[in-house]
């Protein structure tokens, strides 16, 4: 894939086996992707869920990638395993039912700090909300990444494991 579909902005190889190794580590059973493209880093995380029995989410807006990501999720043999929702995901997030153990946050940077807020709810104690790009485009991700960190729910770790970088984010159990 990473050979002959160019220019789609895929995580790297190393940051998908992240991917993977974190839906594993939590036992999610339902995960959540924010900007699929082609599916690459789709089927990393599917490969997660095939080992915890779980189901992904993934969102695309864009038609011809969605097509693509349909082709490539068969292929790579993860299909019925991965339930793809063409549309804009500020629309879609809001009328997804809870919970995600696992969210992966990966669509236009602007909008991170929107995602954040909306995925905050559906997340249970102990889940994930980890997003891309946090170290090759910090600029882009300041607010983001304040966002993040200062969040008293959440306990943040950048993780670079690839050149792209992760914020890793475990929710944690609520206070009495
Ligand atoms: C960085 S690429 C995703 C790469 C993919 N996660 C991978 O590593 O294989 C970002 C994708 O998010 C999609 N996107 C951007 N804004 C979106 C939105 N509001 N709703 C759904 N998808 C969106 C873009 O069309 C693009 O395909």
């Amino acid at each position: 894939m990473r050979e002959h579909q160019k220019g789609l902005w895929n995580i790297a190889p190393s940051e998908g086996a992240f991917l993977r190794d974190q839906v594993g580590k939590v036992r999610a059973q339902h995960a959540l992707e924010i900007g699929t493209s082609n599916g690459y880093s789709g089927i990393w995380i599917a490969l997660g869920l095939r080992e915890t029995g779980g189901h992904l989410t993934t969102l695309e807006i864009d038609e011809g990638r969605a097509r693509l990501a349909e082709e490539n999720f068969q292929a790579a043999g993860v299909a019925s395993l991965v339930t793809l929702r063409r549309g804009d995901a500020l629309e879609l997030v809001p009328k997804l039912h809870a919970p995600f153990e696992f969210v992966f946050i990966d669509a236009w940077k602007q909008d991170y700090v929107r995602y954040l807020e909306m995925v905050l709810p559906l997340v249970p104690a102990g889940g994930l909300i980890v997003a891309h790009n946090v170290t090759d485009l910090r600029d882009q991700l300041q607010d983001f990444i304040h966002a993040v960190q200062s969040n008293p729910q959440l306990d943040t770790r950048i993780v670079n494991a690839g050149p792209g970088g992760f914020s890793v984010s475990i929710k944690r159990a609520p206070r009495d």
